[in-house]
């Protein structure tokens, strides 16, 4: 009794210490910038790798919140935390952003921003988050006579790197202003009707990413109520056609498919038509070996196209991309494209016809196994100056994997020497084994000429053959018709 009595007294008058200590704010000293890097200036609190294990108290941040420095971003990546269990109190300074990746979060309290009127992005990816701790309720907001209790400003959600295989259907009711969604690298699988039910609440989805969710399919009508969708990620899935529920993604200006098994794309098996798709990412597909007909065709505004890293790709058709002209379907149209990376590729030769090259701005095509020969005349000749124009510092690996005679070499090199690329033979022989070949046969008929002349003379006494070394030479070299391969 005693012992607690003496305990007692000592916890009052320590307080009444403590208390002294809290004058000029009447309240706690700042732990929260004691415990991180408060920047004033960039207006973070940095609680980055601290080991923390618990969420901050309210006490905790009244004591920052009385103090007069505002904040915009929390950082508390790389910590210990497995449970959200308090929710953010009133702040006096406009929180933004809280970065809480790299943690161990396994649940999230209800309403935890209902006080952020501020808040525009929440990353809680490299968590240990699933479907079913994953509640809407997490995201309620304030009562508003328009909406459901909503978080009207936040609008980058980031859940990639966790647990889920689904989706409450309510999960984004209260977030309905969202422009960035992420689920990447989730273990999804399928995509159930809950997640399409929970797309309808996010009409405003600018960009979303579901790259590595181990999708090989996607419902018809995923992306019908994303109207506004602009940007999308499927890298690293397992489709092996493109998915037809693109259809619908009739906005997309973006879109990303590489490393899916794609085969190889054909007028049957062809990306759906998305008018206004700029940019097309497809590469490390290590499926596709050719891009036939009409294989891309329809993507009237496509601007960059990144076609690289396809290890096995070999051959691009000249209509690839075409797509037939609106007021005369007879004629094939090309997208104006500015950009185009073509490199780590196995192709050998590119026609002429595959794109509008005059229009092209930056081409890649190093580290392909390139065969100088007179179809690349024109490629040495028009495409070369573009890769000294724009990105100078690769023409040196733009290099000849064949004809023998020319391995190794640089493109570049062929052209400043104006090396007139030679033409291989019907039968796909080096020109520079058949001109020995016919030097044989001159010395043969040279030598043979005179013999059999006198052979002749000395049998019959009659005349010799006419027959002169210039027949032979006229089949040496075939210049490449350039003015017909390439389009102004
Ligand atoms: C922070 O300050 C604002 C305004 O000064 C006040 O309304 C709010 O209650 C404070 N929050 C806390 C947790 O003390
Ligand atoms: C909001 O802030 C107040 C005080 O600042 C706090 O008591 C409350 O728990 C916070 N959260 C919700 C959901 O009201
Ligand atoms: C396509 O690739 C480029 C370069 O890696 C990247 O910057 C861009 O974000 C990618 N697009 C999409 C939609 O992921
Ligand atoms: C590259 O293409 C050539 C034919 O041009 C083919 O023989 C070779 O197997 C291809 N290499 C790969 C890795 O696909």
């Amino acid at each position: 009794m005693k012992t607690a009595l003496i305990l007692f007294l000592v916890t009052i008058s320590l307080g009444l210490i403590c208390g002294d200590d809290k004058k000029d704010n009447e309240v706690g000293e700042n732990v929260i910038c004691k415990k991180c890097n408060c920047d004033v200036k960039m207006k973070i609190i940095e609680c980055s790798n601290k080991k923390l294990t618990k969420m901050f108290t309210v006490d905790e941040w009244a004591a920052l919140n009385a103090t007069k420095d505002d904040y915009e971003i929390l950082k508390l990546d790389h910590n210990l935390l497995e449970d959200i269990d308090v929710p953010f109190p009133v702040l006096r300074f406009p929180l933004k952003v809280i970065d809480l990746r790299h943690n161990k979060i396994k649940k999230i309290i209800s309403k935890v921003f209902y006080n952020l009127s501020s808040i525009e992005e929440v990353d809680l990816s490299f968590n240990l988050m699933t479907a079913d701790n994953l509640r809407p309720d997490v995201f309620e907001g304030k009562y508003s006579p328009d909406e459901y209790e909503p978080l009207l400003t936040l609008k980058r959600l980031r859940l990639s790197y966790n647990l889920l295989t689904n989706l409450d259907s309510e999960i984004f009711e209260h977030t309905k202003h969202l422009q960035e969604l992420s689920l990447a690298n989730n273990p999804f699988q399928i995509i159930h009707t809950s997640v399409l039910s929970a797309f309808t609440d996010t009409p405003q989805l600018q960009m979303l990413d579901m790259s590595r969710m181990e999708l090989s399919s996607l419902p018809l009508d995923t992306f019908h109520p994303l109207k506004a969708l602009k940007v999308l990620n499927l890298d690293g899935n397992l489709f092996k056609t493109f998915p037809e529920a693109l259809k619908l993604a009739t906005n997309l200006r973006e879109l990303s498919l590489n490393e899916n098994p794609i085969g190889d794309l054909s007028a049957e098996n062809s990306i759906p038509e998305l008018a206004k798709l700029e940019k097309l990412n497809m590469t490390y597909m290590g499926s596709l070996k050719v891009i036939g007909k009409g294989g891309l065709s329809g993507l009237e505004n496509l601007k960059e196209i990144r076609l690289s890293h396809n290890h096995h790709l070999s051959y691009i058709h000249p209509s690839a991309f075409t797509f037939p002209e609106k007021d005369n379907p007879e004629r094939e149209q090309f997208p104006l494209v500015e950009k185009v990376f073509f490199e780590y590729n196995n192709l050998s030769s590119l026609d002429s016809h595959v794109l509008l090259w005059n229009n092209v701005k930056e081409i890649h095509l190093h580290d392909n196994p390139w065969l100088c020969d007179c179809d690349l005349q024109w490629f040495s000749d028009i495409l070369m100056k573009t890769v000294k124009e724009t990105t100078p510092h690769l023409i040196d690996h733009i290099k000849c994997a064949a004809p023998k005679k020319l391995v190794g070499l640089k493109l570049a090199d062929l052209n400043t020497k104006h090396t007139e690329l030679r033409c291989l033979d019907k039968f796909g022989a080096n020109p520079e084994l058949d001109s020995a070949l016919l030097v044989a046969l001159l010395i043969g008929v040279l030598l043979g000429m005179p013999l059999a002349y006198a052979s002749i003379m000395i049998y019959r006494r009659g005349c010799g053959s006419r027959r002169g070394p210039a027949d032979f030479s006229r089949a040496f070299y075939k210049r490449a018709d350039m003015n017909d391969d390439i389009h102004i």
